[in-house]
């Protein structure tokens, strides 16, 4: 194998020094070659080039054997020379490396190097690649310096041709070709061929292989660079490579020292360290703003940055940049004033009318928050006359001017603002109960240092009820039974009224029976629940009997009897009460109640009476004596209704059937057989059969009494003992309420109201 050596200057000896003065080139030098321009530092001959000592900057300009003019540094050609970006372009020789078909074997070189130690360059790695063209062939290329494999780089790569039709134009990935990067900072390298890949098998279409460390952008791979000699011939055997220079071996601070060997001639010019690092030498640059060659005196000139043909125009108005040494300024014309850098300058007169115009506006802006005043005032106004007409229209000044007159009267009217701040604005999380004619919330009131008490808002109200209302308060709030819940006051001043009560924190009747979990109705003993019931009719006799005309609770059911802390029966829930109408015009219209407990009297002839409350009564026994509901949707037709079932078990003889089998055991059918006959006379057809509440609650008082064991009916304590767990409040949802104004039929949970703690 041939091993021939290309060794550039080995021998060379670097040119005389120059004069101690301050180097500045002959004005005769020859600065272009060719096409090649030749800036200082670099010149051709003694005195036109920079003296470093070395031979990084010194050129030749030789005609070659074609006739054209060539520069040279030392023997490599150059390509062409860059003073601001530090760099020098060079040919780089393609190594070809091709097989002899006369000789069967390879012609070329397959080993070689270059060596710049003889110049202060570096081969620039962000811009150059290792590349190797060819079908078969494997290139490695090595730093020249150290031992292989151990302080000496070596990098590499194979190009091979799978098949010929995959060769593609532009894409040197390892097919037909292949780049590699190499490490910063080499100057001087050496490539070997690996011989074992060689192309005598494929000589047939690919002879050659090439290896060359080139510009990257420079070079653009062809398929036909492997089947035929184009590659060597297109480029004639060479491509540029990039190399940057750099100004002897010292760093900036050190080069200032020693002013006459300082490069950096020109004013507004600096000196920058080789990117190589230290001992790498320094560069020239002009400073911002200057533009030129700063190796020479007065090198670096100023830049007119306001010329357009060379820059984009720098200030926002045009004509009014003013180019300045090393920079430049935007000013506005005379007369005027503004920002020319990059806003608009505008003569003082439009100044003016800036000034009118920015008056105007803040005019406008004042004018528009005075309005929103005026409007937020004016609807301040409007929501205080709305909520004093909803407060006249509902009966407040009435009440109002009554609760002047009787003193002693604990009633409240309480503000919507109030209310809200009790429910932290009818927070949901509130709510305790909801049922088809309102919602009600627990609240606790500040002014009345935070008694809990139970707010109703009710969803609608009808016309006659909002007129009544005031009127049906002041009853209300004067009836004071101990088995009644307390009214404490209401709202008036909100469109339907809200009702605040004595909150009762032991959840209803119906859920005492039906409502499973701890406090099981199975567990109540008898005698509590004729105490209850008693309890019950006491509170509906009263109200039957307190004034005249009666008031009428309208909604008698177990989920309208509340059970205090000691399971004291509450009667509660007066949203469909009335007072019972005293002429055929105040006959209600609008039937309320609850299926399973509804009068049939009044279904039929939409007269609600006292008779009325006996009927739904009779039905709360019936549900305290068999512990089923009043209504089940489950059953048979006529077993939907417990009223129905009951009857119908009684005039069966069937009544101990349809009893609760725990009270069966407790008390004797004698006893319960007379409950029975109670209930049965309070589900008369006609409401003229029916006891009226008073009898009712008389003979329930006999029946408790004669209902007591020997040892004694169990004391509320013991009741409480036994029926235990912690009671709470839930919405009872599986009630159906009844409107006969529109005949539908819908899911509720009206429950109860609540309350609020004694005062
Ligand atoms: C710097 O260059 C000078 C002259 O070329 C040489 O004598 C000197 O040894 C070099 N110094 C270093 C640190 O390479
Ligand atoms: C260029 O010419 C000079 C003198 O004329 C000679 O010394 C040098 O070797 C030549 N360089 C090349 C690359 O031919
Ligand atoms: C093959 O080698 C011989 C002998 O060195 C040489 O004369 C001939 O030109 C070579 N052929 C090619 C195609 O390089
Ligand atoms: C590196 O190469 C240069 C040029 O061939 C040589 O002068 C120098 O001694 C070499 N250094 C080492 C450590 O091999
Ligand atoms: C590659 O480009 C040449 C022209 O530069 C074209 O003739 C040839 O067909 C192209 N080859 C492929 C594989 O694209
Ligand atoms: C080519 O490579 C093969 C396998 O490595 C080897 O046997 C052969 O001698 C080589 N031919 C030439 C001409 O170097
Ligand atoms: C300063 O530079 C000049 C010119 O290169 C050189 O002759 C001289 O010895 C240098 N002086 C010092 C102190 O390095
Ligand atoms: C030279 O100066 C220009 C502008 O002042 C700057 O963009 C450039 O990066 C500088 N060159 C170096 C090598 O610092
Ligand atoms: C406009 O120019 C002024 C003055 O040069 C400068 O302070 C400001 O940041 C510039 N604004 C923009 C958006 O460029």
């Amino acid at each position: 194998m041939l091993l021939p050596l290309i060794i550039l200057a080995l021998s060379a000896r670097p040119p005389a020094a120059a004069t101690a003065t301050a180097m500045q080139p002959s004005e005769n030098c020859l600065r272009r070659c060719g096409d090649v321009e030749i800036p200082y530092p670099f010149g051709v001959g003694s005195g036109c080039h920079l003296e470093t000592g070395d031979w990084t900057f010194v050129l030749s300009c030789n005609r070659s054997a074609d006739g054209r003019l060539r520069v040279y540094n030392y023997e490599i050609e150059v390509v062409d020379v860059s003073v601001r970006r530090g760099q020098l372009r060079i040919y780089s020789v393609i190594n070809p490396w091709c097989y002899n078909g006369s000789t069967s074997a390879m012609n070329g070189q397959s080993n070689w190097w270059y060596d710049m130690s003889i110049t202060n360059f570096r081969i620039n790695d962000a811009l150059n690649r290792f590349t190797v063209v060819g079908c078969n062939s494997l290139a490695y290329i090595l730093s020249l310096n150290g031992t292989a494999g151990a302080d000496r780089y070596m990098t590499g790569c194979m190009a091979m041709c799978p098949g010929v039709g995959r060769l593609e134009n532009g894409s040197c990935a390892g097919v037909g070709c292949c780049q590699t990067a190499i490490p910063g900072g080499l100057n001087g390298y050496q490539v070997s061929f690996d011989e074992k890949f060689n192309t005598s098998a494929i000589a047939g279409f690919s002879r050659c292989s090439y290896a060359v460390l080139v510009e990257a952008s420079a070079f653009d791979f062809r398929a036909s660079y492997v089947t035929t000699d184009e590659f060597m011939v297109a480029n004639g055997g060479q491509l540029p490579l990039v190399l940057d220079w750099a100004i002897g071996n010292k760093t900036c601070e050190e080069a200032k020292r020693n002013a006459s060997a300082y490069a950096c001639v020109s004013a507004n010019s600096e000196c920058v360290d080789s990117k190589y690092g230290r001992g790498r030498g320094y560069l020239c640059n002009c400073s911002a703003g200057y533009d030129g060659n700063p190796y020479l005196l007065d090198g670096c000139q100023d830049i007119n940055e306001c010329d357009e043909s060379r820059f984009r125009y720098p200030c926002s108005v045009p004509g009014t940049c003013i180019n300045t040494p090393g920079g430049f300024t935007c000013t506005c014309p005379d007369k005027t004033t503004g920002n020319a850098y990059n806003g608009t300058c505008g003569d003082n007169k439009s100044q003016l009318g800036w000034k009118i115009a920015i008056g105007i506006s803040s005019g406008v802006v004042i004018l528009i928050v005075t309005a929103s005043c005026v409007y937020m005032i004016h609807a301040k106004r409007r929501m205080a006359k709305i909520k004093r007409e909803h407060f006249r229209q509902h009966g407040g000044l009435l009440l109002f001017e009554e609760m002047k007159s009787r003193q002693g009267l604990s009633f409240t009217l309480f503000t919507q603002e109030e209310l809200e701040q009790a429910t932290n604005r009818f927070d949901e999380r509130n709510v305790i109960g909801k049922g088809g004619n309102g919602t009600v919330y627990r609240g606790t009131i500040a002014k009345d240092n935070g008694a809990v008490v139970a707010i109703k808002r009710c969803r609608l109200a009808t016309e006659r009820q909002k007129k009544e209302f005031g009127k049906e308060m002041l009853i209300l709030s004067q009836i004071n039974h101990r088995n009644i819940v307390k009214l404490y006051g209401c709202c008036l001043e909100v469109e339907v009224p809200m009702l605040v009560y004595k909150y009762i924190p032991n959840g209803t009747l119906y859920r005492l029976i039906h409502g499973g979990g701890v406090a099981s109705a199975r567990r109540i003993p008898f005698a509590a629940r004729v105490g209850i019931a008693h309890q019950a009719a006491e509170a509906l006799a009263y109200l039957h009997s307190w004034a005249s005309p009666p008031i009428i609770h309208g909604d008698v059911k177990t989920s309208n009897i509340l059970l205090d802390e000691d399971y004291t029966a509450k009667v509660s829930d007066f949203g469909a009460s009335t007072l019972a109408p005293t002429d055929a015009a105040q006959f209600v219209t609008f039937v309320q109640g609850t299926c399973g407990y509804l009068d049939p009297e009044y279904m039929r002839t939409c007269r609600l009476t006292d008779k009325s409350d006996v009927y739904s009564f009779g039905v709360v026994l019936l549900e305290l004596l068999t512990c089923r509901k009043a209504l089940n949707l489950e059953e048979l037709e006529e077993e939907k209704y417990l009223s129905s079932q009951f009857l119908l078990a009684v005039g069966e003889d069937r009544l101990g059937e349809i009893l609760d089998p725990q009270i069966k055991g407790e008390q004797s059918m004698e006893v319960l057989e007379q409950v029975a006959e109670l209930a049965k006379q309070c589900l008369e057809i006609s409401g003229e059969k029916r006891p009226s509440m008073r009898e009712v609650a008389e003979e329930l008082d006999r029946l408790r009494k004669l209902s007591l064991h020997p040892w004694g009916q169990p004391n509320s304590g013991e009741l409480v003992a036994l029926l235990g767990g912690s009671p709470s409040i839930a919405a009872d949802s599986d009630q159906i309420e009844l409107s006969t104004s529109t005949r539908n039929i819908s899911f509720s949970d009206t429950a109860y109201i609540g309350i609020r703690s004694p005062r």
